[in-house]
């Protein structure tokens, strides 16, 4: 822990104490040496494999199909045979059993997942704990809800499923974005072909077992692993009727070129740069607090992270030193550790991005600060880091840096804010700090975002619909607007 102002005493009594180490057991999770590809409920062979390793030290944890397009035909027929032989024309009431079951399924084993998706992935096991695995139960709980009341959701439309969904998912939230994907399009009646982001597939690779365990019919869901490769071959495959994609937004501008024309629908969760806005009648300690979750929650690999920070001119100083101070009491090291509260970088490749942005950063004149802090000798790790002194034109204002990385730039007046705001090719989410109800919903009306956080940020929840306007994509997951991107309508 870095230093703080601690207060002088007489006596000597010690006063650097530290938290002990209390990590979680992960004895709870058995992990495999090899795991091939899902497919009409059984396990393929793969052709090809790699190894996926624990971003906190590096240390190879299975090997895991690198799905060919073989595979990935494979599984759209058996999406398709299940689709065609009775999944899609079961009473919604009974669809919804097998959701409720997966629901209470992840919940009877959130333990497990939990440390699974820490060590896979490298975020806390505190968030994963709290918020993963819970969120991930939840919707599932809440489209089971959905899936006998579709007629009601969308009266005189007679809504019909889609087909077979083809869904591409990332690294950041590997069960939660399984969960945005698979509940809403099972809820109404189509069949699935995931894959799992490259460096995290061992939690989608453990939800079969969960699928099993729901007697889920062969064929409904289907889980292929590999890169951006057997990603390309599901949006090839002729016989997907819907794809769904959160990413880059360069493979999302990639995957609507190769759908033009083609007809099969298509929603796209892409990159953003939120804006955190704080004027100066905010509750700064409150703030301080949102804009920590904001942007060093789960590493701030995070879509709608709240990446550049604006504050008002005039609380510009003492907002900036208490964040600072805020930021040398983050805990940094082992995701498996309960006190932990920024993990590990995902990946190598990733570290790569955040090293050389932050260096573009320091670069082009901006001022860094990063709290004094012990990072472990192996995996990989980024110190939290603010940016103050940052112009709009900055690379680090501009661009995705998808880490533990903040710029604060200011404003003088309501409008200057919202102009700033808005100044990005981007539109995913946005927060708002003040006292004043009429400014709150005078920014919400403005703010070119699909979310707009009150005095609070990150917050979810499977009833709200989540999404972007601009790059950041289109369609809604989440609430009753995550189920048309799932539906066509005889009308
Ligand atoms: P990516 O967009 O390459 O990967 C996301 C998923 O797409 C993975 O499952 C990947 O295997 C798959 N994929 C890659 N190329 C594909 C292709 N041509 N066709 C179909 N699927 C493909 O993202 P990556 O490389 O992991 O991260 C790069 C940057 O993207 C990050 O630094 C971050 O800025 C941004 N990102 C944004 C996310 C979000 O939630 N909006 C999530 C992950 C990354
Ligand atoms: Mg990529």
């Amino acid at each position: 822990m870095a230093e703080l102002d601690k207060p002088k005493r007489e006596v000597d009594v010690p006063s650097d104490w530290t938290y002990a180490s209390a990590p979680e057991s992960r004895d709870i999770v058995h992990i495999r040496e090899r795991y091939g590809q899902f497919i009409g409920g059984e396990w393929l062979e793969p052709a090809e494999t790699y190894e996926t390793i624990a971003p906190r030290d590096e240390e190879p944890l299975a090997a895991v199909g690198q799905g060919t397009p073989e595979d990935v035909g494979r599984a759209v027929a058996a999406a398709r045979a299940a689709y065609a032989d009775g999944w899609s024309a079961l009473p919604g009431s009974e669809r919804a059993k097998y959701l409720f079951r997966i629901a209470r399924l992840l919940q009877e084993r959130s333990r497990e997942f939990a440390v699974l998706e820490s060590l896979n992935g490298g975020k806390p096991i505190k968030e994963s704990r709290d918020v993963d695995l819970p969120l991930a139960a939840a919707h599932f709980f809440y489209y089971a809800g959905w899936a006998d009341k579709l007629e009601y959701a969308f009266p005189n439309r007679r809504p019909r499923p889609v087909g077979v969904a083809g869904q591409i998912i990332p690294w950041n939230f590997p069960l939660l974005m399984l969960a945005w994907k698979v509940a809403p399009a099972l809820a109404c009646g189509n069949t699935v072909v995931l894959k799992p982001a490259e460096t995290t597939p061992l939690t989608a690779l453990l939800f079969c077992d969960v699928l099993r365990q729901a007697e889920l019919p062969a064929g409904v869901v289907n889980i292929v692993t590999g890169d951006g490769r057997t990603g390309a071959a599901i949006v090839e495959s002729e016989d997907v009727d819907k794809i769904a994609f959160t990413g880059s937004t360069e493979v999302g501008k990639e995957i609507q070129r190769r759908l033009a024309g083609t007809g099969k629908r298509l929603t796209l969760e892409l990159g953003w740069k939120a804006a955190n806005i704080v004027f100066d009648d905010a509750a700064l300690d409150q703030a301080v607090e949102g804009i920590v979750n904001g942007i060093y929650f789960n590493q701030g690999h995070v879509c709608c992270a709240g990446s550049r920070l604006f504050v008002q001119e005039s609380i510009y100083e003492p907002l900036v030193a208490k964040l600072q101070r805020r930021l040398a009491t983050l805990r940094v090291g082992d995701p498996l550790d309960k006190n932990t509260d920024v993990g590990a970088i995902n990946s190598a490749a990733q570290l790569e991005k955040i090293r050389e942005l932050v260096a573009s950063g320091v670069e082009e004149g901006a001022e860094i600060y990063q709290p004094p802090c012990d990072l472990p000798e192996k995996g990989y790790w980024f110190v939290p880091t603010v940016f103050t002194n940052v112009a709009q034109s900055y690379r680090i204002a501009q661009e995705e840096i998808f880490g533990p990385v903040l710029s604060v730039l200011t404003f003088r007046t309501p409008e200057e804010a919202l102009e700033k705001a808005n100044n990005t090719p981007y539109g995913l989410s946005a927060g708002v700090w003040t006292e004043k109800g009429s400014r709150i919903l005078w920014m919400a009306q403005r703010l070119r975002a699909g979310v707009v956080w009150a005095n609070t940020f990150n917050r979810f929840d499977p009833t709200s619909p989540f999404g972007g306007y601009k790059e950041s994509g289109f369609g809604r997951e989440g609430g009753r607007h995550g189920l048309e991107p799932y539906l066509r309508f005889e009308e």
